[in-house]
């Protein structure tokens, strides 16, 4: 066995805490797996409103830090819980006035909310006294920590054997900010080439910085070294080929499984797989269209963002709707960009009585809508990974995908799933179409595309080994490299 190493885990979102996509189910649900390797990985994240209001579990703990920035010594507290269902320590950054806010994200200061999350957390680790082997940091949030450890942090022997992994879940959003912001944080670095004058990117600093690197598949690491997938970092990113790897995510088996999911009307598994129709049955009451049986449910059940594909879909979805494939209904789950929430309402209240919107965000109506649909929609322009599509199979609907990313890692066509190339509206709703057909034709066919998908492996046990590897090597190349 692997010796065990202290994992240091820097992440700006984590399940249950704090979720707006899949950075958080992987925040989640990566370090448990990482605890049954036997590793101390201990999950850093800021304490944001739903913490500061009280969270069952999570208790303050009794200490200030004084964390050294550019603006004097800004006071913070620290609250501590444990990842729900296991002994992982949760460690939550307090600071009233950077994360008691209303949302995660989505303000003016946020590269400074999170270099100081950033640069808080490390001073924490000094408070309790708990020297990590490796810092592993999650998007550009976390990425000042790697700054700061590659450079300001040298100075102290602590840090000098630090290894350190930086994971990329979305190389969209890349924390594009002022130089000053160094300023804030203490250090003194030189600009990368892909830094504009005056403009920090700590995207490229986390790629630039850390000793290992990797994304969440191996398509989409491919993908980000050309000109069109690596949305300007491409240069960058060939220039780290050698340490760049790519790692499927996993789904969390506590949380995603059909059997034992407490939000379904009725748990089943492949077994028992007639027991989806009481789920069917459960999603159309509660979602209010008319509990039609034998009809094809299709859903949706993502972060409005233009990633997602979501521009090809609205003439398919009308076709759809009048009927051109057969009759079907079509769940919508969702929120973000306001141009697509108006273009799925308009949809919905003209398809009235086929089609229903849910514009927000909506822990708990999610299982139902996997358990009770029988296809789920994911025709992204990009997806480093997606879960969703993992989740759909594991539900026993059959997801309906671009290959791209991770999609084309995880789903396969005609097999478990089915899929396409061209980025364009034909080509989904011919996707559309193969499938109705199937469904409506081939019963026992699609009873056996539902049942590969749900015995696929999903689970973060494979993959966690693999993250074991690449912390290894970030060991290994720290000490002997420098
Ligand atoms: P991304 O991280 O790009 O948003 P993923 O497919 O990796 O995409 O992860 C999306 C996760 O967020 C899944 O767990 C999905 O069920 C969940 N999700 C997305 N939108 C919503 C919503 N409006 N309500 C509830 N869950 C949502
Ligand atoms: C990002 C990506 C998504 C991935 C998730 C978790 O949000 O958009 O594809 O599954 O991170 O890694």
């Amino acid at each position: 066995m692997a010796p065990p190493l202290r994992i240091l885990y820097l992440s700006a979102e984590v399940a249950p805490f704090a979720k707006t996509g899949g950075l958080g189910d992987v925040g989640g649900s990566l370090p448990k797996a990482l605890r049954a390797l036997g590793h101390d990985v201990r999950v850093f994240m800021p304490a944001y409103r739903a913490i500061e209001a009280g969270y069952p579990g999570v208790s303050s703990m009794p200490l200030q830090l004084n964390v050294p920035t550019g603006s004097g010594l800004i006071q913070a507290g620290a609250f501590e819980g444990k990842l729900p269902g296991s002994d992982v320590p949760v460690y939550f950054i307090a600071q009233n006035n950077l994360f008691n806010r209303d949302d995660i994200y989505g303000y003016w200061d946020d590269a400074y909310r999170f270099a100081f999350f950033s640069r808080a957390a490390l001073a924490l680790t000094e408070s309790i006294d708990w020297q990590p082997d490796l810092l592993h940091a999650h998007d550009w949030h976390a990425a000042p920590a790697l700054t700061w450890l590659a450079t300001a942090g040298q100075a102290n022997p602590r840090y000098r054997d630090v290894g350190s992994v930086f994971t990329i879940h979305n190389l969209a959003h890349q924390g594009k900010t002022s130089w000053n912001v160094f300023d804030y944080l203490q250090l003194y670095t030189h600009s990368l080439s892909e830094e504009a004058y005056g403009e920090v990117n700590f995207m490229a600093r986390g790629i630039y910085h850390a000793n290992i690197v990797n994304t969440v598949s191996p398509s989409y690491a491919r993908e980000i070294m050309t000109p069109e997938g690596g949305a300007g970092l491409d240069g960058l990113l060939r220039y780290r080929q050698g340490d760049l790897h790519g790692i499927l995510n996993g789904l969390d088996y506590d949380d995603w499984n059909p059997a034992t999911d407490q939000r379904l009307a009725a748990p089943f598994d492949a077994g028992t797989l007639e027991a989806r129709d009481e789920n069917r049955r459960a999603l159309q009451a509660a979602v209010g269209l008319p509990q039609t049986p034998d009809i094809p449910i299709l859903a949706l059940i993502s972060r409005l963002d233009w990633q997602k594909g979501l521009d090809l879909m609205g003439y398919p979805i009308h076709l759809l709707m009048n009927g051109y494939s057969g009759p079907a209904q079509f769940i919508v789950l969702g929120t973000g960009n306001p141009q697509y929430e108006n273009m799925f309402n308009q949809l919905a209240s003209y398809h009235q009585g086929k089609m229903a919107a849910y514009i927000g965000y909506h822990a708990e109506l999610a299982p139902l809508i996997y358990a009770g649909s029988d296809m789920f929609l994911m025709p992204s322009l990009f997806e480093p990974c997606g879960l969703g599509q993992m989740i759909a199979m594991r539900y026993g609907s059959v997801p309906l995908v671009r290959a791209t990313g991770g999609l084309a890692d995880t789903v396969r066509d005609g097999i478990t799933g089915f899929s396409f190339y061209d980025f364009s509206t034909a080509a989904l709703w011919d996707t559309i179409q193969r499938a109705t057909y199937t469904y409506n034709a081939d019963k026992e066919g699609w009873r056996r595309i539902q049942l590969n998908g749900m015995s696929t492996d999903f689970s973060w046990q494979r993959s966690a080994q693999g993250y074991q590897q690449l912390y290894q090597w970030a060991v290994a190349q720290k000490r002997y490299r420098g």
